[in-house]
């Protein structure tokens, strides 16, 4: 959960972060709810951020701090066509929302998408955004000091709007669920171990010679052995569970790495798996932080009475929840008064 100085646990270094969302981001997602939602927000989200967008003039500033792959620009695009409602967008990430390449001309020239810059220093003058909103992203960063930000570069009469993670939502007890597998499939005896004693098994059983010798080779028949056992403890750990999918995709990776040592030999399966194994890690990165940053109520209330006082309107906050009945944030607003 968040304090003064962005977390109550030990505060993760920038870089770690960064490192971690860049892996994510570089694979195309658009958001990073892809389980829940399609390529775009829908439900409650997007219910949200309609009515946000709708009042905006059609003169109009926006900042979006933490974009990810910038679908809050791109739900605005979506919903407001006018050239003079234009959006700046940063991430700490270093971002290139591929989306961008295929606006046409008068679109792209209203977002401007910029990596690299941290929520708690933004490259803009002081009072220039009539709308600041951010979506399960301002509150990996210090809170209290990415809220200053956040006020100095709104206009005076400008509003903010946020989605903001729960600490019992369901993205975070999803991430929980997560974070047991993926300690499972990193730990000693998991499935990476398992498929790295498969690698060089697997590149000789390409050819009918290195097949013969895997014969009378009990090292090989052991770790076949032990891939097998581990196949069916996914299974059960996995099957009809929530939060299982890292499970399954783990499951699909292994066997691609067993088909490129086939196919191309052990060592460049054993750099594939190295690989996998970073993915796997700046994974567990990103879901401890979600963890640690989402906000209980009291912390949700605090930014509410913080912002309601700063701006002098109106300020709301409500559990965001799916028709499901799964709770998917804060989505809190502030407005200045009239
Ligand atoms: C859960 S993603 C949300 C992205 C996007 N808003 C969305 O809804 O898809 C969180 C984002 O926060 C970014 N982030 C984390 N700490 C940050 C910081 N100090 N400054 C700016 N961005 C940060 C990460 O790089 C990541 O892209």
């Amino acid at each position: 959960m968040s304090n003064e100085s962005g977390g109550a646990g030990t505060e993760r270094p920038p870089d770690d972060r960064r490192g971690a969302w860049s892996r994510y981001w570089a694979r195309g997602a658009s958001h990073s709810c892809l389980g829940t939602y399609g390529d775009l927000y829908g439900g409650a989200i997007a219910a949200f951020w309609g009515p946000v967008f709708a009042v905006l003039p059609p003169v109009a500033r926006v900042l979006d701090v933490a974009t990810g792959n910038g679908v809050l620009p791109r739900m605005l695009l979506a919903c407001r066509h006018e050239p003079g409602v234009r959006c700046d967008a940063v991430d700490i990430a270093p971002v290139r929302p591929k989306w961008l390449g295929d606006l046409p001309a008068t679109d792209r020239a209203r977002v401007n998408v910029r990596g690299g810059v941290d929520a708690l220093a933004l490259p803009f003058a002081d009072g220039v955004f009539d709308l600041v909103v951010s979506q399960y992203g301002i509150e990996y960063a210090p809170l209290d000091r990415a809220i200053a930000e956040v006020l100095r570069v709104r206009s005076p009469r400008g509003a903010i709007a946020m989605v903001l993670h729960h600490a019992q939502g369901q993205p975070a007890k999803v991430a929980a669920l997560e974070l047991e597998h993926l300690a499972w499939l990193q730990g000693e005896g998991g499935l990476l171990d398992a498929t790295a004693a498969m690698l060089e098994p697997m590149a000789r059983a390409s050819t009918p010679q290195g097949r013969a010798t895997l014969q009378g080779d009990a090292a090989a028949n052991a770790g076949r052995e032990r891939f097998n056992a581990v196949q069916n403890e996914l299974a059960a750990r996995g099957d009809g569970k929530e939060g299982a999918d890292v499970l399954f995709e783990a499951r699909e990776a292994a066997m691609s790495l067993l088909a490129i040592a086939g196919r191309q030999g052990a060592r460049a399966a054993a750099s594939a798996l190295a690989d996998y194994r970073a993915d796997l890690a700046a994974s567990e990165t990103r879901l401890r932080d979600l963890r640690e940053h989402a906000l209980g109520a009291e912390e949700a209330q605090g930014l509410r009475d913080r912002l309601a006082a700063a701006l002098g309107g109106p300020a709301s906050l409500e559990e965001l929840r799916e028709e499901a009945g799964y709770l998917m944030g804060w989505a809190l607003r502030a407005n200045s008064a009239a």
